[in-house]
């Protein structure tokens, strides 16, 4: 068979390995194994274009991560000037492949974009199959961010350190801050929203998973390997996520949860954002529903009926509400402490959605034209995508999420290229 036939052939088992997996996710056979192993060794295909990249041409020129399954690099690419990050993971018949089939599917300026994936046979371990996926290098974690910011110390080796004047200043001005942490979170909702009108739940938000730019201040969500299609008849495992930002519900043992547990785990990282540290802290699934307990009050039976608990005769003692207001009394801010009172409820139907949060006032300030954080500019928040503004909410709400000043900025923009394009015309007349 001619070479250039085989790789096709090759590169479409893959893809169809993962369509086979998504639409029959029980049956984690190995039959999927042994496709992907009979389908060669050692050559790496960009999926889009189904070309290949030959491995030379990548250079790793650091490690940025190093988990148990998962390591991420940053490399150079031979042809291309910018960094871009690498990231290797066991192909977990599973996991991997479902970031793959989501990823694929997404385009948002804050969903971090797959630009090639491959899977390679690692000759030194058994010729185990590796992901390997390329996606645009971002500076830090918000996780990293954050230690950063409070405290300059504990910083992750390999994190790109953020300039301490600008630091320094964003701390000392409580407006900065607090522009700054807005602007953070107002791009993860605008990225959860999208997801949410799409029918996919995240189930893994936490501040490791949100990415920065700190040049250009963009977030972008990362890790769609916990990512699902959830349909509430349907029962899903409630192991997951990290234990501190999951839902009260997934904690009791609910399986039939739905797209709000992403909105309690946004509850976390807004808080975690404006205190310095995380918002719930247990080292068990116990501590941490004790922690909820003692800001929310003990659930009522209602409460327990609404979370769909495995467990409605749980023994907890009776402790009452802890005012909102109270626990984040330093930040001063009623806008934020009414925004955490509507995603701080123990029923996920009664929690306010994501597209409600992006219209909460707690975000009205970015709205403003000319906003600055000491002098820096603030990247687009109002470039909506078509597939967003095709949406029902977004379209009948347009006015209220996107703000004069720049429509009509937009529209001058529009009007002087199709002048110059008219000109262009002219000239070649
Ligand atoms: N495009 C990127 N640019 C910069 N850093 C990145 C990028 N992608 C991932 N990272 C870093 O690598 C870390 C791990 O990536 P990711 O969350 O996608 O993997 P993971 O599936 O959580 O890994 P594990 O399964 O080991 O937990 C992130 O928390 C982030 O710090
Ligand atoms: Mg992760």
């Amino acid at each position: 068979m001619k070479q250039s036939k085989m790789k096709k052939i090759q590169s479409k088992s893959v893809d169809k390995t993962t369509r086979q997996i998504i639409n029959n996710n029980s049956q984690m056979s190995s039959s999927v194994d042994y496709k992907m192993k009979s389908s060669g060794h050692n050559l790496k295909y960009n999926q889009s274009t189904q070309s290949v990249i030959s491995e030379s041409s990548i250079a790793k020129k650091g490690v940025i991560y190093e988990g148990s399954n998962t390591q991420v690099y940053r490399i150079l690419i031979e042809g291309h000037f910018n960094y871009y990050a690498l990231k290797i993971s066991k192909v977990n018949m599973n996991k991997c492949t479902k970031e793959i089939y989501y990823l694929k599917q997404l385009r948002h300026p804050n969903i971090i974009e797959l630009k090639h994936h491959y899977v390679i046979y690692d000759k030194t371990n058994d010729n185990r199959p590796m992901l390997y996926e390329i996606m645009p290098l971002m500076s830090c974690n918000l996780r990293s961010f954050l230690q950063q910011f409070y405290k300059h110390q504990n910083v992750q080796e390999n994190t790109k350190v953020i300039d301490p004047k600008f630091i320094n200043q964003a701390k000392q001005e409580k407006k900065a801050k607090q522009i700054l942490f807005k602007l953070f979170i107002y791009q993860i909702v605008r990225a959860v929203s999208y997801l949410h009108h799409k029918n996919i739940t995240h189930r893994d938000l936490n501040p490791r998973n949100v990415l920065i730019d700190v040049d250009s201040l963009s977030v972008q969500l990362c890790d769609f390997n916990s990512a699902k299609q959830l349909f509430t008849s349907i029962p899903s495992p409630n192991y997951i996520g990290e234990r501190n930002y999951r839902a009260p519900e997934l904690l009791l043992g609910s399986k039939l949860y739905n797209q709000q547990v992403d909105i309690w785990s946004l509850g976390c990282i807004i808080a975690e954002c404006f205190l310095g540290k995380q918002l719930f802290n247990g080292t068990n699934t116990v501590e941490t529903m004790a922690d909820i307990i003692r800001l929310l009050g003990t659930p009522t039976l209602q409460e327990m009926k609404n979370l769909r608990s495995s467990i409605l005769d749980l023994k907890m003692p009776e402790i009452p509400k802890f005012p909102m207001a109270k626990r984040f009394s330093e930040i001063e801010n009623d806008q934020l402490v009414d925004l955490l009172e509507k995603i701080f409820v123990y029923d996920p139907n009664q929690r306010i959605s994501a597209f409600d949060i992006l219209l909460h006032p707690f975000f009205q300030e970015l709205k403003q034209p000319n906003i600055k954080i000491n002098s820096k500019s603030l990247p687009n928040l109002f470039n909506f995508t078509k597939e967003e503004l095709q949406l029902n909410e977004y379209q009948t709400n347009k006015n209220r999420l996107i703000p004069n000043w720049f429509t009509e900025k937009q529209k001058r923009f529009e009007y002087l290229t199709t002048s110059m394009d008219d000109a262009k015309l002219l000239l070649n007349k």
